[in-house]
């Protein structure tokens, strides 16, 4: 049978390494989605894609209409907490034609043999998240994405250490393994925190707007960390947003003002490189991060709702 505009055919392939710049293209097409947004160009995509917990063709997804890349799917196997994150997303006409996409992505978690799949969804996006509910998937939690604008930002006042703690800036990426114990240290049995290799907090230092000298450590006077934030700038068209990507405390330092103070720092720190605002997800539950955002003038404009689907 002829496929006509008014009849597209719709197919579901592995994604091979050919299928890049389209990926590439869609992705910037998609914008931010899901949990995260996806490197600018395919060269990043490509680096990324290397350094992931995946091997491309077969743990990505790509969905055609009428040969057009309109959606693809990404499985992320985080083995040490027993889950794959599915990363999917498609052009909104294709919406309706997206099941067999995901149908493809959690057979593969399953012969990966995890536990659980998850799945993030904006709020705005009513179809897919039917697409999950008649698959079994249930909400587990819910994050909210929270906007501080400069002029707010801008009447923050500095928030001191408690004595005895200064701030340094990353040296460099020699300090790479620091800043993956830190990092591991901070989240450990944070919903739906897998451990970070080097490896990949190397790749994320790499990318452009991500590195050291956006990373800002809190320590004592023998050196020993605190706590740390991480930020980053995001280019749009017309304006450099600024981004919170990772802050936390120590266990042993919490409870004392050092967290105020770090989420302080960094905002400061964006606002000198030129952000026109700053943006973070944090999960709904987390309430004394909440607690810090919010005193430091963050809204609420949107919602990143995680359902799962258990597998065993
Ligand atoms: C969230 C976190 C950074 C807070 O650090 P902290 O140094 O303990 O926080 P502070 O001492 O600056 O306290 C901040 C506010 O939270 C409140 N708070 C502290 N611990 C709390 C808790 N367990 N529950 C509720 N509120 C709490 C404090 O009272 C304070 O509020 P106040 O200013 O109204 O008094 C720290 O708990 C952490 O690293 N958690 C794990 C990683 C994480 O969640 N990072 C943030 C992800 S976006």
């Amino acid at each position: 049978m002829a496929h006509t505009s008014e009849n597209p055919s719709y197919t579901v392939a592995p994604f091979h390494w050919d299928d890049l710049s389209e990926l590439s293209g869609l992705l910037n097409r998609l914008g931010r989605h899901g949990f995260r947004q996806w490197p600018q160009s395919p060269d990043l995509l490509r680096s990324e894609l290397e350094v992931l917990r995946l091997q491309p063709e077969q743990d990505a997804f790509i969905l055609r209409r009428s040969g057009e890349i309109c959606g693809y799917a990404i499985t992320l196997h985080e083995r040490d907490i027993h889950r794959t994150v599915i990363s999917i997303a498609s052009f909104p006409e294709c919406h309706p034609h997206a099941g067999p996409l995901l149908d493809a992505a959690v057979n593969r978690a399953r012969n990966a043999g995890v536990a659980a799949v998850h799945v993030a969804i904006r709020d705005t996006a009513a179809e897919p998240v039917e697409m999950v509910k008649n698959r079994g998937f249930v909400e587990v939690t819910s994050n909210l994405e929270l906007k501080l604008d400069r002029k707010d930002a801008a009447r923050l006042e500095d928030q001191p250490l408690p004595s005895g703690l200064s701030f340094r800036k990353m040296r460099s990426s020699a300090e790479t393994l620091l800043l993956t114990r830190v990092q591991n240290t901070v989240f450990e049995g944070h919903w739906g925190f897998s451990n970070n290799t080097p490896e990949e907090i190397q790749a994320r230092l790499d990318l452009p707007a991500s590195g050291p000298e956006h990373v800002r450590f809190a320590e004592n006077a023998d050196g020993d960390v605190a706590a740390y934030i991480w930020t980053a700038l995001e280019w749009h068209i017309d304006q450099t947003c600024g981004r919170i990507w990772m802050t936390g405390v120590m266990p042993q330092f919490r409870g004392s003002g050092i967290g105020k103070a770090v989420v302080h720092a960094g905002i400061k720190h964006l606002l000198a490189e030129g952000a026109t605002d700053v943006h973070l997800e944090v999960v709904g539950h987390n309430s004394a991060a909440v607690r810090i955002y919010e005193h430091a003038g963050f809204k609420t404009v949107g919602h990143v709702d995680w359902y799962e689907l258990k597998l065993r």
